[in-house]
C-alpha cells in the first residue's frame, strides 16, 4: 500500500475540481485530483453551454482563455417566446454592459485538461472505490483502488467536487446535513447537429405543447432542447419527429429559420433543484453539483461550480498564506448565499417556461400574464437580465 501526502485532495475532475486544481496551483498549494473515470469520458460529456462573466473572468485569470476568446460567442441579448411570439431581452443594456458567452462545457474541460497536462497537475484517473476518512480530525485521508492497487492520500483538506452521484456528500453525517429538493415532472430531450443555428441568440420558448430551447455551439453547430416526459423512450424520437416538435414550439417565424439535419447526439436529462447544507463539515468542503443541482433552464449549473471554487480557492489561500481560517469558516454561508439566488432564479425560470402536467387554465394564464409582463416591463426584464448574466460573487 502506497501512502502519499498533499495539502488538498480534490475528488472529481469536472469543472469544480479542475478549476480548483488550477487555482491552487497558481497559489503554490499542493493538490491531487482523484477521478473515477478517464479524461476522454469527462471531456466527452455534453452538458452546459452558457458561461457567466464570473466564469469567463476566472478563465482569463488562469490564463486559459485563448480558445474562449477565439471561439466563444458573446451574447448581449437573449430571446423569449410565448406561443410563437418572440421578443428580445437586451442583457447588456439592462445590466450596464454584462453579457454571457456561449462556449461548451466540453471545450472548457479540454482547456482545463490541456493546461493540467502542461502544468503537470496530479490527476489520478480511473480511481475506483474512493473513500474519505478522518474528516473530523486533523489527518483526513482519501483511499481508492487503481488497477487493483490500494492507494492512500493523506492531506489537510478534502474537497468533494464529485457531482451529484459522488461519495463526498454522504461522508457528512446525516444528523448534521439538511437537504432541500424539488424534482420536476418532465425532462429535457437535447440534440446536437451540425447545422447553422436558427437565430444568432438563444430562444427560450414557452408553448402550449411544452418548453423548447434553441441554442448553439458555433455558427455551424446547433444545440436544441425540448421538454419531454420522464418516461419517454429516446428510441421513439427520430430526428424528424424532434424537428417537427421543435418547430411547432418555437413558432412559425423561428421555425422558418431552423435548418434540419441529422443529430449526432441525443439524450434525455431529468430536471431537479437540490441543495445540501452545510457545504463544509470538519476538513471536508463540498463544491458544485456535489452540493447543489439546478434545473438547466437558467444555465447556472457549471457557473455555480466555478463560483463555489472561486470562493473556496480564496479561503484556502488565506489559510495557507495568512494563517487565517476566517475564509474557510465562512465558506459555506458565503457560497450558499449565492447558490440559493441561482436556485431561485432557475426554479422561477423553469416554472414560467414549462408545461406542468397538473396545469389548468388558471396556471397557464398566470404564465402567459407573467411572460407578457416581462415583454412589456423594463423593470421585469432587468430582474431577469441581472440574474441570467450572473449575480456578483457577493450577494448578501
Ligand atoms: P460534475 O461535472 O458532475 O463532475 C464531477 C466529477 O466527479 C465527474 O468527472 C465524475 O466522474 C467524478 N466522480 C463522481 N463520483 C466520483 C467518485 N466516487 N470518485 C471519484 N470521482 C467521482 N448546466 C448548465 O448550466 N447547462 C446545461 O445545459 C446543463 N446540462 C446538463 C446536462 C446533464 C445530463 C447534466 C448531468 C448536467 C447538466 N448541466 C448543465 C449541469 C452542469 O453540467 C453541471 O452543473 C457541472 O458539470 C457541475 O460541475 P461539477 O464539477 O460540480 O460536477
Ligand atoms: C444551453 C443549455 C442551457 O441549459 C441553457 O439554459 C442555455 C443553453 C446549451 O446547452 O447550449
Amino acid at each position: 500500500m502506497t501512502v502519499v501526502r498533499t495539502q488538498v485532495a480534490i475528488i472529481g475532475a469536472g469543472p469544480a475540481g479542475m478549476f480548483l486544481a488550477h487555482l491552487l496551483r497558481r497559489a503554490a498549494i499542493d493538490a491531487v485530483v482523484i477521478e473515477r473515470r478517464d479524461r476522454a469520458y469527462v471531456e466527452g460529456r455534453v452538458r452546459a453551454g452558457v458561461l457567466e462573466q464570473v466564469t469567463v473572468d476566472q478563465m482569463h485569470r488562469l490564463g486559459l482563455a485563448d480558445r474562449l476568446v477565439r471561439d466563444g460567442l458573446i451574447h448581449d441579448g437573449t430571446k423569449l417566446a410565448l406561443d410563437g411570439q418572440v421578443f428580445r431581452i437586451d442583457l447588456a443594456a439592462l445590466t450596464g454592459g454584462s453579457t454571457v458567452t456561449v462556449y461548451g462545457q466540453q471545450e472548457v474541460m479540454r482547456d482545463l485538461f490541456d493546461a493540467a497536462t502542461a502544468d503537470d497537475l496530479a490527476i489520478m484517473w480511473n480511481a475506483a472505490d474512493v473513500a474519505l476518512a478522518g474528516l473530523n480530525g486533523n489527518q483526513p485521508t482519501v483511499t481508492w483502488r487503481e488497477a487493483g492497487i490500494e492507494r492512500t492520500l493523506a492531506c489537510d483538506f478534502v474537497v468533494g467536487c464529485d457531482g451529484f452521484h459522488g461519495v463526498s456528500r454522504g461522508a457528512i453525517p446525516a444528523n448534521v446535513r439538511a437537504t432541500f429538493e424539488r424534482v420536476y415532472p418532465f425532462g429535457w430531450l437535447g440534440i446536437l447537429a451540425d447545422v447553422p443555428p436558427a437565430d444568432h441568440e438563444l430562444i427560450y420558448a414557452n408553448h402550449e405543447r411544452g418548453f423548447a430551447l434553441a441554442s448553439m455551439r458555433s455558427a455551424t453547430r446547433s444545440r436544441y432542447y425540448i421538454q419531454c416526459g420522464l418516461d419517454e423512450d429516446i428510441g421513439d424520437w427520430s430526428d424528424n419527429r424532434f424537428w417537427d416538435e421543435l418547430c411547432r414550439r418555437l413558432g412559425p417565424d423561428a421555425a422558418a429559420r431552423v435548418t434540419r439535419g441529422s443529430s449526432f447526439e441525443k439524450t434525455i436529462a431529468p430536471l431537479r433543484s437540490f441543495v445540501t447544507e452545510p457545504m463544509r463539515w470538519g476538513r471536508l468542503f463540498l463544491a458544485g453539483d456535489a452540493a447543489h443541482i439546478v434545473p438547466p433552464t437558467g444555465a447556472k449549473g457549471m457557473n455555480l461550480a466555478v463560483s463555489d471554487v472561486t470562493m473556496l480557492g480564496e479561503a484556502l489561500v488565506e489559510h495557507y498564506r495568512e494563517r487565517s481560517d476566517a475564509g474557510i469558516d465562512g465558506y459555506s454561508a458565503r457560497a450558499l448565499a449565492r447558490v440559493w439566488k441561482a436556485e431561485r432564479f432557475s426554479w422561477w425560470f423553469t416554472s414560467v417556461t414549462h408545461r406542468f402536467p397538473t396545469m389548468d387554465g388558471f396556471d397557464r394564464r398566470i404564465q402567459m400574464a407573467e411572460l407578457d409582463y416581462i415583454r412589456r416591463s423594463p423593470a421585469a426584464q432587468r430582474v431577469l437580465a441581472e440574474n441570467y448574466v450572473g449575480l456578483p460573487l457577493e450577494v448578501v
